[in-house]
């Protein structure tokens, strides 16, 4: 049931843009002083050795974040450089130094990692994973950590416990395997009972782009539901790298949709698509796009 391992994936074109908006989401909320909690349903192991032999069966890395640390930092755009800092500073300090590492990655920052390197004194974590090896790499890495909790449970149920937070200020992260059809639904299900405790809450749901029935109509169905629940509407967000294989299969993309996101996402992420279509692609037909409904 759960065969699904992220350490295969980490660090690929979908990592990418997920975690660079995460990024961008969790900088916003570091405006101000007052604390946040960001909730991460699907939370993974937390970080993931780039030299493990689930990494480099298919060498994912490779074309993601590898392609993005071929440039100089002075050069990406801010966006982009935010969370490609972030990543270099999780290896450095993996390897125990200080300055950043240089472009061979060995460790690459799972959602869970990203949040705790924003997370001031006054925030909290509240971290669910359902796999056991999973969770307890997880435990092992932050659940001493103050403020944060790890727990061994189903995030589509455990969500309602921590919301809302005490300070209404947070950010509710859902990123399933979706190696399950059911997970289209559950996840659309999430940001409902997400917006229903917390409706100024932002909420961030990940989905592949693949050729499902499924995955085609998420989009639409997010929209409404933020449409009818959000209090500062929504964006979405698109990029896609690759063409499916002879039989239609295959990883083509992702997207990111934000319920109530900042009012400055749309902006700042628009000229960042293209540019990471532009970097990432694997085939001339690549392309990135941000949308925003009216109120976003
Ligand atoms: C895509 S990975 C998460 C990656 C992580 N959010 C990141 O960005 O670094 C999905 C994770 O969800 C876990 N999982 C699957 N079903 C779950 C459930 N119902 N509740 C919590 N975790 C689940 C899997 O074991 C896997 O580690």
């Amino acid at each position: 049931m759960l065969a699904y391992r992220h350490a295969f994936h980490a660090g690929n074109h979908a990592d990418v843009l997920k975690h660079l908006v995460l990024v961008q989401l969790l900088t916003h909320l570091n405006e101000k002083d007052k604390g946040w909690r960001y909730v991460d349903t699907h939370a993974g192991a937390g970080g993931y050795s780039l030299a493990s032999t689930y990494a480099l069966k298919h060498r994912e890395f490779e074309a993601g974040i590898g392609r993005l640390l071929a440039h100089e930092p002075a050069t990406l755009p801010p966006p982009v450089a935010a969370y490609v800092e972030l990543v270099r500073r999780f290896d450095g300090a993996a390897r125990g130094e200080s300055a950043p590492a240089g472009p061979a990655l060995r460790q690459y920052p799972g959602s869970p990692a990203l949040a705790v390197a924003l997370k001031r004194a006054q925030d909290q974590l509240r971290l669910f994973e359902l796999h056991p090896t999973e969770h307890k790499i997880l435990a092992g890495y932050l659940g001493r950590e103050p403020g944060c909790e790890v727990r061994l449970a189903d995030g589509y149920t455990a969500l309602k416990s921590v919301l809302p937070p005490p300070t209404r200020r947070g950010l509710v992260l859902i990123d399933p395997p979706y190696e399950l059809k059911t997970d289209y639904t559950k996840a659309l299900g999430a940001l409902r009972e997400a917006l229903t405790r917390f409706p100024e809450g932002m909420v961030m749901v990940w989905w592949p782009q693949v050729q499902l029935v499924e995955a085609a109509q998420l989009a639409q169905r997010l929209k409404a539901s933020a449409e009818a629940q959000a209090k500062k509407g929504w964006v979405l967000v698109r990029l896609t790298v690759a063409e499916a294989d002879a039989r239609g299969f295959g990883l083509l993309g992702s997207n990111v949709f934000i319920a109530n996101p900042p009012h400055t996402l749309h902006g700042a992420l628009q000229p960042v698509l293209p540019w990471l279509a532009r970097e990432l692609a694997q085939f001339a037909g690549a392309k990135g796009y941000v949308e925003r409904s009216a109120s976003a």
